[in-house]
């Protein structure tokens, strides 16, 4: 458990590196499973997710080393096809192991964990994902057990465009005789990474970004070298935190095209934003506006996890927004804590309509999951005096010391 102490009302300014992305970087750890070659990973966040996929690697007998940055991965000799729930709690979306140890193994067993902080996390569109590429499954009551004599491409069609069942789907694929269609695909940024990696690993696999995504084979090449690619969710987090705490701020190493409908926006919202190719400039107006209707949708549209975030640069807007989410039951749990800063919030079912105040004050809060923790923070900045946030580890999951990033912009954070 760590406290986070924040003085609010401190303007940022400054400029940020950002970091590398998690979504992007996890699947890609458990993808490095597929061929016995090196990998090696650059521009790696430090973050817990990050260690919990890696000791998942190891505990499978696979040496993975990390140091400044960069992981090094050699999956030459693996011992072990199951993944025991001590390993599987630490990160939730170890699901991702499923298609990878399937399709290096021929079998796999994974301990899952029943729901999350975000509510129920159903994982039957990735068990009918392996199933069509010939997988049997059977259901355990704490997990799942996986065999396939051989893969065998197939087409996919996904109910849903689950970013984590495209992902199991295209990395299973790989190691199935025969080309596999998989329709209705995720179309996140992480899905295009996930690509470009399988691609350096000898993967013949096309149409990342659109719905249909086709796997035609496979033939081991080298070693892979892989950059992370920016956070876009870090990169929101950020650009909502200075919102909050008014000032100015510049975000380097980013990818502003991948944050359209958050950057429309603050826009809306009367921040004075410039994008450069791989830098984000943003001025905070002295009181924004509210942000209206923000409706979370599958990439292109308003990302879920970036939310929370928004929902704290509202908090103190001359008026009403309404949030409505989309992909998950339980996105608003921060609400009640960011009640307690004094803020106006009303929710019902999915939608959430905050009413701007003039004035938040410090309080003790409890973070309730990773984005919700981020947003706490955020919001934490833009209020008068002191505010203690407990946190039993959601924010590290996900953020490479956001503590010292926001002090090098001025804010007064500690974490403790
Ligand atoms: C990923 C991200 C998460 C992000 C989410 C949506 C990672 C590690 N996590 O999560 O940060 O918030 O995408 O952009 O990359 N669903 C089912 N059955 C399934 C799988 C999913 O019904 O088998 C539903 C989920 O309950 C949810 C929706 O599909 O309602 C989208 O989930 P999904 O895209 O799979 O999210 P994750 O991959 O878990």
């Amino acid at each position: 458990m760590s406290e986070w102490h924040v003085i609010g009302a401190r303007p940022l300014r400054g400029s940020v590196r950002v970091q590398g992305s998690k979504n992007a970087v996890l699947p890609v750890i458990a993808a490095s499973l597929l061929t016995p070659n090196e990998t090696v990973l650059t521009n790696c966040p430090a973050l817990s997710d990050v260690d919990a996929a890696v000791d998942i690697l190891r505990y499978l007998g696979c040496t993975a080393e990390q140091r400044e940055g960069e992981v090094h991965i050699n999956t030459a000799a693996p011992e072990r096809w199951d993944i025991p729930p001590e390993l599987t709690h630490r990160m939730r979306s170890s699901v991702i192991f499923l298609g990878p140890m399937l399709a290096r193994f021929g079998r796999a067993r994974v301990s899952l964990p029943g729901g999350c902080e975000l509510g129920a996390r159903p994982i039957d569109l990735h068990l009918r994902a392996l199933r069509c590429l010939g997988a049997e499954i059977e259901e355990l009551s704490d997990g799942v057990l996986c065999r396939a004599r051989e893969l065998r491409g197939a087409e996919i069609p996904l109910t849903l465009p689950s970013v984590g069942a495209t992902e199991n789907a295209m990395i299973a694929a790989c190691a199935a005789r025969g080309e596999t269609v998989i329709y209705n695909a995720a179309r996140e940024p992480e899905i295009e990474t996930l690509q470009g990696y399988l691609c350096l690993l000898g993967a013949d696999i096309s149409g990342a970004g659109s719905p249909v995504i086709r796997v035609k084979g496979f033939s081991p090449k080298d070693h892979a070298v892989l950059t992370v690619p920016p956070d876009r969710i870090a990169t929101a987090t950020y650009l909502c935190c200075a919102v909050c705490a008014g000032g100015e701020l510049e975000l380097r190493g980013v990818r502003p095209r991948e944050l359209r409908p958050v950057l429309s926006v603050l826009r809306c919202m009367g921040c004075d934003l410039t994008e450069g190719e791989s830098s984000l400039r943003l001025r905070a107006p002295e009181r924004p506006r509210p942000a209206g209707a923000v409706i979370t949708r599958p990439y292109p549209g308003f990302p879920t996890d970036a939310a929370p975030l928004l929902m704290a640069a509202c908090l103190r807007t001359g008026g009403s927004s309404v949030f409505m989410e989309n992909i998950f039951d339980c996105r608003f749990r921060h609400a009640e804590e960011m009640r307690r800063l004094g803020a106006d919030i009303s929710l019902r079912g999915p939608v959430a309509v905050v009413n701007g105040v003039e004035r938040l004050r410090g309080a003790r809060l409890r973070s309730p999951d990773l984005r919700g923790g981020a947003a706490l923070v955020a919001a934490a900045l833009g209020a008068e005096g002191e505010t203690i946030i407990e946190d039993p580890g959601h924010i590290p999951r996900g953020y490479q010391a956001l503590e010292e990033s926001l002090r090098a912009l001025g804010a007064e954070v500690w974490r403790i």
